[in-house]
């Protein structure tokens, strides 16, 4: 007899309920059809809540001079533009109106002393431009995008994961998940359907993620037949806690930066200020004068070189470790206590601005950031690559399925600017849930063969169906050890072939994953379903990556240290070949008009 399942039936399902699948799903009910929200974990645990120092909108707040122009000009530079520039200009304009939309539904944001939305300083923003909650920006957001959609009549479907899209031709019509409690199978009917699932970071050893990102979103969209895009780079967040070993990787806000905090090495040197590129407007002079002027918010004194970006702070504490400048636990120091020397007070102005980092080293490192410096390093934090979506629709190259935030690819190109994702999740999370929608409302009911599903429920439980086989966990472990030492933030021909070969071993041994016991709440079952998902993720990074032969953003090759004119002229698109195998082809990046080119050169 077959194992039995339940159906949900849905106009329009959205899979993942962090930012950008809960700013989905609003605006998707809004429009009149019904909406199912699937979850691989309990409402409201969403890396969104890892964005934590701010929203990047050029809202000009705290200086007038910003706008959206600026604000795209920024991105552009910062994506070293490869990056989707009609999608750069969406965000761009429609991040301020997305702002105030989300404190219309309720977000609490600090506020300017003439009670404007504050915005603070994050790397590779030219002015002030982070809307912001504290350190907990991120968890407002999900907090408020909840309370709005819980009134909308939106089902929720929770700690149930997605291992499979079902098509009729090349329209998705359906989506076939397990309850991670009961392990209960359930099959999802849809006209149209958005992934909002998140990265992928649970690919690598030390990474912000928690252990939903598993990459299941870009799987099941590669799966289904669509294109992945630039898939090799990835961001590692400069600041990560290293200390102790069972926090590694846990992120420290770039917050700590944006209120004037400084990286020091082992001999006490602010070694940014070393490499400073020529058009980056900052003294050269290693004085605590800036960084205080900076504190104080003169909004005309120039930005600290810890604010450059992301990919440039993080290769520059690996070199000070590499070159024996290190903290004691392989890191830097950032130091946010020495504002005392110019903040009157300055205890109770840090543990105002950045709550949940003064907690966080209390509770785990027992540092007292008000007094002493931390200890941090780089942590794998985002996926600038994923899913290859439309720029104005949001759908993927399959009909009928959009993606959108981290999952999906196009906004942020080599290298994201740090608040850039949260207004992603709202300006491309409203858009995705705009498009589904209208694609819902203009097609009829797809049909769903009974007996692939039942396919899909025996493969689904093959793992529980063995009396023998290989470790999930281990097969995880090898490939996380692999990815962070052969594809991390250096990378060779060598390593990454290595790691290739490594993923080709574990996905043969994955074929015959051994999951003993039953359904019921069964964490090994569960990961040997995510293993698929790691393992497609990592081919697909590593396969891309080693076609790159140049460093751009945060893919750094150790061959080729330079960025070519020849990498600036293609995207990488990675799709399943019909024999099964996985195939790399370039792409010419979207060409920018003379517009585009205009507002670029103007703010340069
Ligand atoms: O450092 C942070 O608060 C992270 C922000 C982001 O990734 O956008």
């Amino acid at each position: 007899m077959t194992t039995p399942y339940t159906t949900h039936e849905y106009d329009v399902i959205i899979i993942g309920a962090g930012g950008a699948g809960l700013r989905a799903a609003i605006e998707a009910s809004s429009m009149g059809v019904s909406v199912g929200v699937i979850c691989k974990s309990l409402l409201g645990k969403a890396h969104t809540v890892m964005a934590e120092g701010g929203m990047a909108a050029s809202m000009g707040n705290v200086d007038d001079r910003d706008g959206w122009k600026v604000h795209f000009a920024d991105t552009m530079r910062g994506a070293q533009y490869i990056n989707n520039c009609e999608m750069a200009m969406h965000h761009a304009k429609e991040a301020p109106e997305r702002v105030h939309e989300l404190e219309a539904w309720g977000a609490l944001f600090d506020r300017t002393k003439d009670g404007r939305i504050l915005q603070r300083n994050f790397g590779g923003h030219k002015y002030p431009r982070l809307a912001h909650v504290g350190d907990r920006t991120g968890l407002e957001m999900i907090r408020t995008l909840q309370d709005h959609g819980i009134h909308e009549g939106i089902d929720f479907h929770m700690e149930v994961t997605v291992t499979h899209l079902i098509k009729e031709g090349n329209r998705v019509v359906g989506a076939f998940s397990y309850e991670r409690e009961k392990g209960r199978f359930l099959l999802f009917k849809a006209k149209a359907i958005v992934i909002a699932t998140g990265g992928f970071g649970r690919a690598y050893k030390v990474t912000s993620n928690s252990w939903e990102y598993t990459g299941d979103g870009q799987t099941i969209a590669y799966d289904a037949g669509a294109d992945l895009l630039d898939m090799e780079f990835v961001q590692f967040h400069p600041t990560g806690m290293v200390w102790p070993p069972s926090v590694r990787g846990i992120l420290v806000t770039e917050g700590v930066r944006g209120e004037g905090g400084i990286l020091k090495n082992s001999e006490g040197n602010r070694f940014m200020f070393e490499d400073v590129p020529p058009n980056y407007q900052s003294s050269t002079a290693d004085n605590e004068e800036e960084g205080w002027r900076y504190v104080t918010g003169d909004k005309h004194a120039n930005r600290p070189p810890e604010l450059l970006t992301r990919d440039h702070v993080a290769r520059k504490i690996v070199k000070e470790v590499k070159e024996g400048r290190g903290s004691p636990h392989g890191g830097a120091f950032l130091d946010i206590a020495w504002i005392k020397e110019h903040i009157k007070d300055s205890e109770s102005h840090i543990k105002k601005k950045l709550p949940s980092m003064y907690h966080q080293f209390m509770e785990l490192a027992q540092v007292d950031i008000t007094k002493e410096p931390m200890e941090v390093g780089p942590t794998t934090h985002y996926a600038m690559g994923g899913i290859r979506v439309n720029a104005d629709t949001q759908m993927s190259t399959v009909d009928g399925l959009f993606a959108c935030g981290e999952c999906a690819a196009g906004l942020h190109g080599a290298n994201r600017l740090g608040g850039n994702s949260l207004s992603d999740l709202l300006v491309f999370g409203k858009r995705a849930g705009e498009h589904a929608a209208l694609y819902a409302k203009e097609h009829g009911d797809g049909t769903i063969d009974a007996a692939h599903v039942d396919t899909l429920v025996e493969e689904a439980l093959a793992p529980m169906s063995r009396q023998d086989g290989e470790n999930p966990y281990a097969i995880q472990h090898e490939l996380q050890d692999a990815m962070q030492d052969l594809a991390g933030i250096s990378r060779s021909e060598a390593g990454l072939n290595e790691a290739i070969e490594k993923i080709h071993a574990l996905k043969a041994r994955a074929a015959n994953a051994f999951a003993p016991g039953n359904r019921d709440y069964n964490p090994g079952w569960h990961t040997a379903l995510d293993i698929h998902n790691l393992l497609t993720v990592s081919e697909a990074l590593c396969l891309s990556a080693v076609q790159r032969t140049e460093s751009r953003g945060g893919h750094y090759r150790e061959e080729y240290p330079e960025k070519t004119e020849e990498g600036s002229s293609y995207n990488t698109v990675v799709r399943k070949a019909p024999d099964g195998s996985m195939e790399v082809e370039r792409m010419p990046v979207v060409p920018q008009t003379d517009e585009m080119k205009q507002i670029i050169e103007d703010n340069k």
